[in-house]
C-alpha cells in the first residue's frame, strides 16, 4: 500500500542552462511543506516538472526524476499558457484570493483545465494498485478527484487546498462553478487550511449542487464526503537546527554583533499581488516620513522570490515594486543606510535560516493567504525567544500564531504602529510571545499534519465501506 500524491508542480523544478537542464527545490507552501516528508514514508508524487520538455528528452528526465520516486507530466507550452498561467493563475488564483477584477474568463483557458486535468488523472491510473491512497494537492487539479473516481470507483481519495476557499458571493462569479465542485466530489475527504475556509466550501456546495450538507459531511449519490480543517504546519526541527550549523551560526554571530546594530526588518514572500507588498512598502514609507529619527536605525531585508512572472499582473506588479522601492530607497537614503535591502531571487535554505535568526522582526503582512510558512519559519528560527512577528489577520496562520503581533493589511497605519510597538516592545514581552508561538509552530508540525490527513482518510474510507455493508 502507497500513498500517491498528485500536484501541479514537482516539489523539484527543472530550469535550463546553456541545454543542461538543472534540478532545484520548487517555491510555494505546497513543495516546501511537503517536499521533505513525502521521501520519509512509502510515497510517489506525480506533477509537472515546472518547463517544456522536448519530446526527445522526456526519456531523459522521467529516469532522473524516477530516482526520486517523481513521476513528470508533461505539459506543452501552450498548455502551460492557458491551463497554468491562464485559467490556474488568471481565473482561479484572483478569485480564490478576492481580487475578482483580475480574472479573465476565457473559454480556451477553461477546455484547457479540463484537458489537464484529464491528462494528470490518466497519469494517475496506472500507478494505482488497491489500497492505496491518493492524494491531490491544490487549486490547479481540481477535477482530477471526480476523474479518478469515474475509473476507480472505490479508489480511497484525498483532496487539500493550500489556498483559500473564497464566501459562496465570490465563488458563484466563475462560470463553470458547478464543473469545478462536481471535481471535488469525486474525493472521500477534502481538506483547507481554516476552519471559514470549510464553512465558505459547504455553504457554496449546498447551494450550487444538489447535496445535502450536515455538519461537516457532504452527501452525495449515497457517498459521504468529508470536510475538515487540517492547518498545515512546518519541519519545526529543521527550522530550529539550521542557525545551529558551524557556518550559519558564524554568520549570525557575526551580524548580531555590529556595533549599533540597527532594527532589522525581514520579509520573504514571493512575488504575488495577495501578499500586500506593496501596501507594506507604503507603511514604511510612512513610517520614516513620520519619524525622522529612525534615519539609520530600522533596515528592511526584503526578500521577493520570482513567481509566475509571465503572468501580466505579476510581470506589472514586479514592476511597480522595483519602483516603489527605488523611490523609498532614493527618498531617504543617506550616503551610509539604506532603509530596504531589496532582492528579487530565491535563496539557499541556510541564508534564509540567517535572515530569519538575525532579523528583529518579521513582517507578514498578505492581503489574503491560505496559511502561509514564512511566518512558521520565522518563530522556528528564533531559538534565543526574541523577535516579533507581525502578522496579517488574512492569513491563515494567525489563526495559530495568536501571540504575533496581529494587523488589518489594508490599514497602513496598523502596520505602521505594529512596527513601531514592535521596535519598543520589552524583551520580556517579546520572549512570552515567542515561547507560546514555538510551542504551537512545534506541536502541529508538518509531520503531524500528513498523519492527520492520512488517518482521516482512512477513517473516512472505513465509514463508508460500513456504510456499504449495512
Ligand atoms: C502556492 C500554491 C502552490 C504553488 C505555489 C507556487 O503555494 O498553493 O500550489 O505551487 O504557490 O506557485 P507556482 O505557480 O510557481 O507553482
Amino acid at each position: 500500500m502507497k500513498t500517491i500524491i498528485i500536484s501541479n508542480r514537482l516539489p523539484v523544478k527543472i530550469i535550463e542552462e546553456n541545454n543542461e537542464y538543472k534540478y532545484i527545490p520548487s517555491e510555494g507552501g505546497l513543495a516546501t511543506g511537503l517536499g521533505d516528508i513525502y521521501k520519509n514514508g512509502n510515497s510517489i508524487w506525480i506533477g509537472w516538472p515546472g518547463l517544456e520538455i522536448p519530446e526527445d528528452r522526456q526519456l531523459e528526465v522521467a529516469n532522473k526524476l524516477a530516482e526520486l520516486h517523481l513521476y513528470p507530466v508533461f505539459l506543452t507550452q501552450e498548455e502551460i499558457n492557458l491551463f497554468y498561467e491562464g485559467f490556474s493563475n488568471e481565473v482561479l488564483w484572483p478569485v480564490f484570493h478576492y481580487v475578482v477584477t483580475y480574472a479573465k474568463y476565457e473559454q480556451s483557458y477553461w477546455d484547457s483545465y479540463k484537458a489537464v486535468n484529464e491528462k494528470f488523472a490518466n497519469n494517475t491510473i496506472k500507478f494505482i494498485e488497491q489500497g492505496d491512497q491518493i492524494w491531490v494537492q491544490d487549486y490547479q487539479l481540481l477535477l482530477v478527484p471526480h476523474l479518478i473516481r469515474a475509473y476507480k470507483q472505490d479508489a480511497i481519495i484525498g483532496f487539500f487546498q493550500h489556498i483559500p476557499f473564497p464566501s459562496y458571493e465570490i465563488f458563484r462569479l466563475i462560470p463553470w462553478r458547478n464543473e469545478l465542485l462536481t471535481g471535488l466530489t469525486g474525493a472521500d475527504l477534502i481538506g483547507f487550511h481554516t476552519y471559514d475556509d470549510v464553512r465558505h466550501f459547504l455553504h457554496t456546495t449546498a447551494r450550487l449542487l444538489p447535496i445535502t450538507a450536515s455538519a461537516n459531511i457532504l452527501t452525495c449519490n449515497e457517498r459521504q464526503i468529508v470536510v475538515e480543517a487540517f492547518p498545515m504546519g512546518i519541519d519545526f526541527d529543521k527550522f530550529s537546527s539550521l542557525p545551529k550549523q558551524p557556518a550559519v551560526f558564524k554568520e549570525i554571530e557575526r551580524l548580531n554583533n555590529v556595533p549599533d546594530k540597527a532594527t532589522h526588518v525581514l520579509s520573504i514572500d514571493r512575488l504575488d499581488y495577495s501578499k500586500g507588498i506593496l501596501e507594506r512598502l507604503q507603511a514604511y514609507s510612512l513610517l520614516l516620513e513620520n519619524n525622522p529619527e529612525y534615519v539609520g536605525k530600522i533596515v528592511w531585508t526584503m526578500v521577493v522570490v520570482p513567481s509566475r512572472d509571465t503572468v501580466p499582473q505579476y510581470r506589472d506588479l514586479k514592476e511597480q515594486i522595483d519602483r516603489t522601492v527605488g523611490d523609498i530607497n532614493s527618498r531617504h537614503r543617506t550616503a551610509t543606510w539604506n532603509p530596504i535591502n531589496y532582492f528579487y531571487r530565491s535563496f539557499p535554505i541556510e541564508e534564509l535560516s540567517i535572515f530569519y535568526a538575525t532579523a528583529d522582526i518579521c513582517l507578514v503582512t498578505p492581503m489574503r493567504d491560505g496559511m502561509n510558512l514564512v511566518s512558521k519559519e520565522y518563530v522556528a528560527s528564533r531559538n534565543n525567544d526574541d523577535g516579533v512577528l507581525i502578522l496579517s489577520e488574512m492569513a491563515g496562520s494567525s489563526k495559530e500564531l495568536t501571540d504575533a503581533l496581529i494587523v488589518n493589511p489594508n490599514n497602513l497605519g496598523d502596520i505602521m504602529n505594529a512596527i513601531e510597538h514592535a521596535m519598543q516592545m520589552p524583551q520580556e514581552e517579546q520572549r512570552e510571545r515567542m515561547i507560546a508561538m514555538r510551542a504551537v509552530v512545534k506541536k502541529f508540525s508538518v509531520k503531524r499534519w500528513v498523519d492527520n490527513f492520512m488517518l482521516k482518510l482512512a477513517e473516512v474510507k472505513q465509514l463508508q465501506d460500513s456504510l456499504k455493508t449495512k
